[in-house]
């Protein structure tokens, strides 16, 4: 049940409601259900696709525990349910039980997004008995070296298996998130056999999108058509096979799709998440767009004021801000338009077209680009980290 906000600041221009009396949008926004939680962006994985910013938050700049806490609060308060911990790496925080626990008094579900590399089996405990709900677990691929090289981070793999057996053991449920991409994916059958050997409840194959770390890294990411229409295959059957067994949900990349995707539910629709200084950002990835103010929990609106009347949400909510060809589309109220952060990676202005769409005069071009890059032989990352990115050397990275 999405429930309306329930401050709205005195005087203030009520954005929403005036997009809402224009009649641009097609139904009335509240607040989400769920909220993604960026504890930290600091991490001990260096993935070339990481979905932070490029310019990551330094731990120094991090909301406090106590910070967190009143932030958990709120977002209980004003109706939502679910809260995703996510980072970087969630579980570099030495309070996450203690945010989990929290998170547990005020009635949120919780579940920790993690790459699973920093847990031990004690702490694992902890924050079961904390409270916490579901936890969700990356995969870099099923060959241990491999998904070591991508993760940056040698054992990184075995660390993962370990760790997902815990939460089965725990009787948490689990969600496998494979990120997938030219470099991994003829590893996909032996990907959904190892969900289903962990016994987890869902596997994500997410097909690598592009913005941020994923945009400097995608001449070595970016997948042929005939991997793609490998893995639709794999996937379509495997999704038969296994009904009842493992829930498989798949992402395709953008490039190589007819329609853009409804990304994020449409912008300022249904989601916003929290970064880890407590700016309340559209997606994950709304920081690449320059010329976006993103305003954070730490100034004097209400969280609920935010998402009612900052102008970032605001810029790209409902239909009105669109131009041709959405404008006149009839897919208008069924995709937004696709992704703001994608349309800004690849032709500079949020407001355009996402390229992904084959109404958008750029796609074929973009369809070119992806097939040029699937093609061609860069195959070195640039991993993430603090520093702006370091290439991969010949000898492997140093992990
Ligand atoms: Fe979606 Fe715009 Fe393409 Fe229509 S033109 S399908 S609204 S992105
Ligand atoms: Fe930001 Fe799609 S990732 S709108």
């Amino acid at each position: 049940m999405t429930q309306a906000p329930t401050e709205v600041t005195g005087g203030a221009v009520d954005g929403l409601a005036a997009l809402e009396a224009g009649g641009s949008v097609a139904e009335t926004f509240g607040i989400p259900l769920a909220v993604l939680a960026e504890l930290t962006h600091r991490c001990p994985l260096q993935c070339p696709y990481c979905s932070n910013p490029l310019e990551l938050d330094r731990a120094a700049t991090e909301l406090s525990t106590d910070e967190w806490k009143n932030v958990l609060s709120e977002l209980a308060e004003i109706g939502v349910l679910q809260i995703h911990f996510s980072g970087g790496e969630p579980t570099a925080r030495k309070d996450l039980v203690e945010l989990v626990r929290h998170a547990t008094e005020v009635g949120l579900y919780s579940n920790l997004i993690t790459s699973a590399v920093l847990l031990t089996r004690d702490r694992l405990r902890a924050l079961h008995d904390a409270g916490l709900c579901h936890i969700q677990v990356s995969f870099q691929g099923i060959e241990p070296e491999a998904a070591d090289r991508v993760a940056g981070m040698r054992g990184a793999h075995a660390k993962k298996i370990e760790a997902a057996r815990w939460v089965r053991e725990l009787d948490l449920p689990l969600t496998v998130n494979a990120v997938m991409h030219r470099q991994n994916l003829h590893q996909l059958p032996g990907i959904i056999q190892m969900a289903v050997d962990l016994d987890a409840d869902r596997l994500e194959v997410a097909n690598v999108q592009y913005y941020g770390w994923a945009l400097k890294n995608r001449a070595a990411l970016m997948p042929t058509l005939q991997q793609i229409e490998d893995a639709t295959r794999i996937v379509e059957e495997a999704v038969v096979r296994l009904k009842g067994i493992l829930a498989i949900d798949y992402v395709i990349p953008d490039y190589y799709a007819l329609r853009p995707k409804k990304c994020m539910g449409g912008w300022g629709r249904q989601f916003f998440n929290i970064s880890p200084t407590g700016r309340i950002l559209p997606c994950h990835a709304a920081e690449t767009i320059t010329g976006l103010h993103f305003e954070s929990v730490r100034g004097n609106r209400s969280i609920a004021a935010i998402w009612r009347h900052s102008d970032a949400f605001n810029r790209y909510r409902g239909t009105g801000w669109m131009p041709e060809p959405c404008r006149s589309c009839d897919f208008k109220e069924i995709d937004f338009g696709g992704c703001r952060c994608q349309a800004f990676a690849l032709t500079g202005d949020a407001g355009n077209t996402d390229p992904a769409c084959t109404l958008s005069p750029l796609h074929e071009r973009i369809f070119k680009l992806a097939e040029t890059e699937a093609a061609g032989e860069a195959d070195r990352f640039i991993y993430r980290n603090f520093k702006g990115g370091t290439p991969e050397t010949d000898g492997g990275q140093d992990i």
